[in-house]
């Protein structure tokens, strides 16, 4: 292209030098998402002119209600990852069970896709930002049918992840394990162009996101976390701002710019965390560390964690590195010895006033 434009087809392409021994089939699946994610797009931006607001009266195996227009982002997806035919099997957070890809093309395919199609589509009907989620992993076993096993791999095992921001402009931000590198979509040509090259998350910031209304379920790590970045203290730039969209996409795209923390931890009702590992929490820490910040569930590093089923849900800390490694101490402080000595004096040294409540 012209004018020092560089699409996401052809940054695509140049990257794949990245990886010598690769046939092109990661770069042809990216692309495929890239081109399901332009047609999600479109239908997203005409929610309110066309019928597709509103929930189809159907839940998924969560108990979620789904809206026509998750339904609809899944179906373009899986349909786009079951064309290309680099894909065996795709768990979708809007399908109980993994889905095999079994059309003649993709057989012998390689890469595992984990998604969520629709990220936050309770806002759907308001108008507010939402996006997808997806993770790719390569299969483990070498013949036959692609099994559960080959979708159940620690994070780490990511080959690329990425996600699309439905939002003021439409952006598509992925890494493949050098990087990150974001993409607006223009749409006057119809192409993602490179907007933002080697995006890179502030080590510290001051944009807390999560959703207080539970603060009462909340672990008192948590609880004392909020308290610290309510605490006036001119050096670190407290006390902090909090923002929460309400859409996981947006809330974390908003803070790998500017830099922020992002946090969805246990609560009573969810005492697992509500976010989905492989296809919300796996993805989103591959793309933040990535980016040189941090993501753990509180406790661990979130890529580390071994799933053990397809729905598994994890609490998430998310974000800038320091913000994070704060959250981090405060959660192993207030976990097992709750009230301690040490506790206490930590809470004093952090000048955090007011009491457990
Ligand atoms: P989804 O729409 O894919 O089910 O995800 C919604 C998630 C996430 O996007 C968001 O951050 C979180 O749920 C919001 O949950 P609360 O309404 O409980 O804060
Ligand atoms: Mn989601
Ligand atoms: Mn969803």
């Amino acid at each position: 292209m012209s004018c020092g434009v560089k699409t996401l087809g052809q940054f695509i392409i140049e990257k794949q030098a990245d990886f010598p021994y690769a046939k092109g089939e990661l770069s042809r699946l990216l692309r495929d998402i890239g081109i399901a994610a332009k047609i999600v797009n479109r239908e997203v931006n005409k929610a309110g002119l066309v019928d597709i607001l509103g929930d189809i009266g159907t839940t998924n195996i969560q108990g979620e209600s789904q809206k026509k227009l998750d339904v609809y982002a899944n179906e373009q997806f899986i349909s786009a990852l079951s064309s290309g035919g680099e894909c065996c099997i795709v768990a979708s957070e809007e399908n109980d069970d993994i889905i095999y890809i079994d059309s003649a093309v993709s057989h012998n395919a390689k890469y595992i896709v984990c998604i969520d199609p629709l990220d936050g589509s309770s806002n759907i009907d308001c108008n507010v930002a939402v996006g997808t989620i997806f993770s790719i992993y390569r299969r483990k076993s070498t013949e036959g049918k692609a099994v559960m096993d080959d979708v159940l791999q620690k994070g780490t095992a990511q080959v690329a992840a990425g996600y699309v921001i439905y939002g003021s402009s439409t952006m598509l931000v992925y890494t493949t394990g050098k990087g990150v590198n974001g993409f607006t979509l223009d749409p006057s040509i119809g192409e993602f162009c490179l907007s933002h090259p080697e995006m890179k998350i502030p080590a510290h910031g001051t944009i807390y996101s999560i959703n207080e209304g539970n603060y009462v379920h909340f672990p008192t790590g948590v609880k004392k976390y909020i308290k610290y970045c309510q605490v006036e203290d001119v050096e670190s730039r407290r006390p902090y701002t909090s923002r929460y969209i309400g859409s996981m996409v947006a809330d974390v795209h908003r803070n790998l710019i500017k830099g922020g923390i992002y946090i969805y931890p246990t609560t009573a009702s969810s005492p697992n965390g509500k976010l989905r590992l492989l296809y919300e929490c796996n993805p989103m820490a591959f793309i933040v560390e990535q980016a040189g910040g941090k993501a753990s569930d509180g406790r661990n590093r979130i890529l580390e964690i071994e799933p053990a089923e397809l729905h598994q849900r994890c609490p998430i800390f998310l974000g800038s590195a320091d913000m994070v490694a704060k959250a981090e101490e405060l959660m192993q402080l207030y976990g097992a010895q709750a009230d301690s000595q040490a506790a206490e004096d930590k809470l004093r040294d952090l000048n955090i006033i007011g009491g457990l409540d």
